[in-house]
Formats: C-alpha cells, structure tokens, sequence
C-alpha cells in the first residue's frame, strides 16, 4: 500500500504559510464566508462559526510553537465572553465557539480566565437541554421542539465540563443527547435527519424536517459529517460501543456516495444525477478529520478503510479545491455551500471548510490534542 502519510507533510508546510498570510489579511475580523472575491465578511461574534478562525490559529501555535500564532488567538474567548453578557443570539452552538477558543486556550496555557468561560458556555448548553424529549433544542427563534444534528458535535464542551468540575449532570445531559441522535436521526442506511421536532411539552417525537438538507429525506453530507465526527468523539469519550457503531453507519454512507474525486456533493440526495450540482468542501475536510480518530478508535485494520478515505478526501481537497496559488484569497478552500435550500453562500468558501482541513492535516501531522 502506498504510504500517503508522507504526502501530508507539504500540506502542512503550505498551510503554514497559508495561514501566516491570513493573520496579516484577516486581522481583527470574525470571518465566515468568502465569496468570489477571496475577502472573508466580518460576521457578529455570536454567529456559531466565531472560533473556527481562533481554532485555526491555537491549532498552528501548537504544531509550530510560533509565538504570533499564539498573540492572534489569545483574545477571542474574551470577546465572546463580552458578548454573552450583551445582548446577544448564542444558542446550541456554543461549543463550535467555546471548545476551539476558551477551552483548547485552557489547555494549551493553563489559562483560568479561559477555564471559567468555557464552563459558562457548558452550563449555558446545559440549560438548553429538554428532560421530556431528551435533545438539546436548537436555536433560538425558532420552535421550541426542534433540535438538530449539528449539536452531535457541540457534545465535547459537556463532556469537558464533566471532566473539570467532576459533576456527572454533563455527561447525563451529553450522553443522552447522543442517544436521541442515535435513535432519531441517524436512519438504518446511515443518511441523517438535519431537523427532528418532538413536542416540547411530552417529549414526543414528531418528525424530520429538510432544513439545510434538499429534503426531509435526503442525505445532506454536512450533516452526515456531524453526525460522523460527533458520534466517534462520543465513542471515544464514553466507550459507549453504540456511539462507535452509529458513526460507521453513517461514514459508510458517507463513502459509498462519494463521487469519483472523493469530494462531496452538498447533498447525496440533492438528484438522481449529481453532476450539476454544488460541492461541498467543509462537508469533506469535517468528515475526513472525524475519520481519522475513528481509525485511531479501531484496530488498524478495521480503521484503514477510514483512513483510507480520509486521506484521499485530504489529498484532494490539497490538490484540486486549495487556493495555494492565490496568495491574496483570505480562505484555503474553494467551493463549499452553507445553505443550499435558501441559496445562501453556494460555492463559496466557508472558514469552517478551512478549519477541519488544518485540523485534519494537523492530525497526519502528528497532532494529537483534539477540540471536538
Ligand atoms: N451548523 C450549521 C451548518 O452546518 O451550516
């Protein structure tokens, strides 16, 4: 077997450069989408994709010890602590912003300001969770009942929590979230339900909904990587055999539809021909990096189909969609879409795209600290 590994060092090398150029290009923004252009927007600190730039940056600190890495992301838990005592749109999400900023902050420096922020965000999570239903409920506007299967990976910030304070209540709520995912929206052929909605007032379940999926049915492969990556950490943190079992249900769905260069479709489902419609590069990287912890989960044998996968995914990603010869773009990848349904950011890039791609070249680098 060709030994891919070695392939990933230049990647890393190039990132490197990438991002160090970034830092200089993206400054004090909060980026999200980059569009034709290859400027990223400055969004609100409380929209869900706020520490992945942080989370880039602790990650490059780590891999390299650069000092400069480290100076850009040290202020970021701060700023979201700020704005969750202003008004503010926090909901389901604030582990995609807490574990990649206070909590890997933490970590990595000790940090007891850090400490105290990402357990506020645990417990605001915490408070989120539906005891009849037993689902975290999704943001805010909108019903009551909803809850959906992003939060799979917002999982990580309770299990911390847990881990820090000693008090089990995290990994209750954590594992019992997991166990609706299980149970409500993982389907038998490993496709994913985006929305559930059960009754918030009995718990009972009522159905799925299309969401940022083509349909209530279809097989939308951001989700799917969700689900993928949430379930192995659930695994990996509990050692609840159910949770490993559920995420190669849904990679083996995932790899099954995967097209010829290994880069997803924004929707498995979105037609019976696919050939015209959108990819998804975020959907790509977030899958191939929850990959390689569930063949690190499994013995080498059992995994290599996983890292297989994986590292093809990576070396097209590297190869095909990068914007190494696009010294002025502020993104690393091309065409990923956010949000096919409301037409919003279709073949764009999105910095949630750029974060699991370091993260998973980081982990064939031999990145072993993990976020998610
Ligand atoms: N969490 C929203 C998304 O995956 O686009």
């Amino acid at each position: 077997m060709t030994n891919l590994k070695a392939d990933f060092k230049e990647p890393f090398r190039m990132l490197d450069q990438k991002v160090q150029q970034m830092m200089q290009l993206i400054g004090d923004k909060s980026p999200h989408v980059a569009g034709a252009d290859g400027k990223y927007d400055d969004m609100r600190l409380d929209w869900w994709t706020s520490g992945f730039w942080p989370g880039i940056l602790w990650i490059m600190h780590e891999m390299t010890g650069n000092e400069a890495y480290k100076t850009a992301a040290w202020r970021w838990d701060e700023l979201l602590e700020q704005k969750m005592m202003q008004p503010n749109n926090f909901h389901h999400d604030v582990g995609f912003q807490f574990m990649p900023t206070a909590v890997i902050k933490h970590k990595l420096t000790g940090d007891e300001d850090a400490l105290r922020r990402g357990l506020f965000a645990a417990n605001f999570l915490a408070g989120r969770y539906n005891i009849a239903g037993r689902f975290l409920r999704a943001w805010n506007q909108e019903k009551l009942g909803w809850s959906i299967v992003d939060s799979s990976m917002n999982l990580s910030i309770l299990f911390w929590a847990a881990e820090q304070t000693g008090d089990p209540r995290f990994t209750h709520i954590a594992k019992a979230h997991a166990d609706t995912v299980v149970e409500r929206f993982i389907r038998e052929d490993g496709s994913v339900n985006h929305i559930v909605s059960f009754d918030p007032q009995t718990g009972e379940h009522i159905g799925s909904l299309g969401g940022q999926g083509a349909g209530p049915d279809s097989g939308w492969s951001r989700g799917a990587a969700w689900a993928l990556y949430g379930m192995a950490s659930a695994y990996r943190i509990t050692n609840e055999i159910k949770y490993l079992r559920a995420a190669q249900r849904v990679a083996h769905y995932f790899i099954a539809n995967l097209p010829e260069d290994s880069v997803p479709h924004w929707d498995f489902r979105a037609a019976a021909d696919l050939s015209e419609e959108p990819r998804d590069t975020s959907a790509g990287a977030c899958a191939a990096s929850g990959m390689l912890d569930l063949a690190d989960l499994l013995p080498e044998v059992e995994g290599a189909i996983y890292r297989r996968t994986a590292e093809r995914i990576l070396l097209s990603l590297h190869r095909n969609y990068a914007t190494w010869n696009m010294p002025e773009h502020e993104a690393i990848l091309l065409h990923a879409t956010g949000h096919k349904p409301a037409d919003q950011n279709v073949d764009v890039s999105l910095i949630y795209g750029d974060y699991f791609f370091v993260e998973a070249i980081a982990k064939l680098n031999g990145w072993k600290n993990r976020i998610f």
